[in-house]
């Protein structure tokens, strides 16, 4: 049994396949119509959600299967102090797919753990969304036929911004591509995705604050909101909220084939009458989100046919239990009884937690 917490849990032919089991469903979704009969996904969302939550829901529908689930912490046990490791634990046993959204880092593990069946991590605070790379990933295959030699310009709220962690990931894996941070500089990429993804794999990129000065540049343009709820500070969010907004008049700088993407929901980022440029991929790209969901789906109740036992999520023997997570925003902070864990990173001397993957040095 598989559970996809993080992009890195699938192999770049895994992604291959997923693209093409997608472009398969959009060719003949009769076809799949019935492959999920009798299955169930628990759609399990602590945080608000549109479209990761009804892509989830449609796809489950288009395989022919069920939906359970909420959408709210209020609506749950988690209101009375439940964690959400014994949640998912309690819901494995009612349904056979969990999609879980939560908005601690590293809650999607804590469930994984321990459940019985599969867990999707339909995000997780602000440190991943792999499943919004996916869509990504198929917008992507689908508009420009390539994921090699690729110049990526991700702009807006790069360090709350969980897409785009999760995106860097993905692309870290292909050829040639060189990546364009532009974000203002309260709102950089974190420091373990900078050294443990970007610089990890040697990819070219450069971090910079002006949009105008690098859209020419661009193949894609993976514009981002900035994230309100991620704030403790109030004020800083209304100093940086409006930092970037795309305009017809800014786009008249970029290549004839870029394209826009943004996982939306856009507050101001994207002005409305860029929506008419074909360059703006992100409409189509909320669609491509359900039909890989889909291919997502029945890849991992394939796997946990297959084989029931839970695969290792990580490096059981590298264990350090000694070590204690500071994140106030990881999961292993919200339980004085929550077992700490961390792992060696490249860098000599160096840890990480788990769950949220901050690293400290030892
Ligand atoms: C994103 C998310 O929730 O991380 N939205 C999504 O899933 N499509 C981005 C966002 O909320 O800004």
């Amino acid at each position: 049994m598989r559970s996809l917490i993080d992009i890195k849990d699938l192999s770049v032919k895994e992604l291959d396949e997923l693209c093409k089991t997608a472009c398969d469903i959009i060719k003949h979704p009769k076809k799949y119509e019935n492959k999920c009969k009798g299955k169930k996904l628990a759609a399990l969302f602590f945080e608000p959600s549109t479209r990761t939550r009804l892509s989830f829901t449609a796809a489950m529908m288009e395989l022919g299967g069920n939906v359970i689930g909420f959408s709210g912490a209020s609506s749950s046990s988690s209101a009375k102090g439940e964690s959400v490791a014994d949640t998912c634990k309690v819901v494995s046993n009612f349904a056979d797919i969990i999609a879980i959204r939560h908005p601690k880092d590293g809650a999607a593990l804590s469930a994984a753990l321990v459940s019985n069946i599969p867990i999707i991590n339909a995000g997780d605070g602000m440190h991943a969304h792999p499943t919004q790379t996916l869509a990504d990933l198929l917008t992507i295959y689908r508009e420009m036929g390539r994921f090699n030699n690729l110049t990526i310009g991700m702009c807006g709220d790069l360090k709350y911004g969980r897409t785009v962690h999760s995106l860097t990931h993905a692309m870290s894996r292909y050829k040639n591509i060189k990546l364009v941070l532009i974000s203002p500089k309260e709102l950089r990429m974190p420091n373990y995705v900078i050294n443990d993804i970007i610089k990890k794999n040697h990819m070219p990129y450069k971090e910079v604050t002006s949009l105008e000065d690098n859209i020419k540049d661009l193949d894609i343009l993976y514009m981002t909101r900035i994230q309100r709820e991620r704030f403790f500070d109030p004020k800083q969010y209304e100093r940086l909220k409006n930092s970037y907004v795309l305009t017809v008049d800014k786009l008249k700088k970029a290549k004839k084939n870029l394209r826009i993407l943004h996982p939306l929901p856009r507050v101001n980022e994207i002005s409305v009458k860029v929506d008419d440029d074909p360059r703006a991929a992100y409409f189509r790209q909320t669609l491509n989100g359900k039909y890989i969901r889909m291919a997502l789906i029945l890849k991992l109740l394939d796997i946990a046919k297959k084989n029931p036992k839970r695969e290792p999520l990580f490096d059981q023997k590298k264990v350090r239990y000694d070590l204690k997570c500071t994140n106030v925003r990881c999961i292993s902070s919200v339980n004085v009884e929550h077992e700490h864990k961390f792992v060696p990173t490249s860098k000599k001397g160096e840890y990480k937690c788990v769950y949220c993957e901050q690293a400290i040095k030892k």
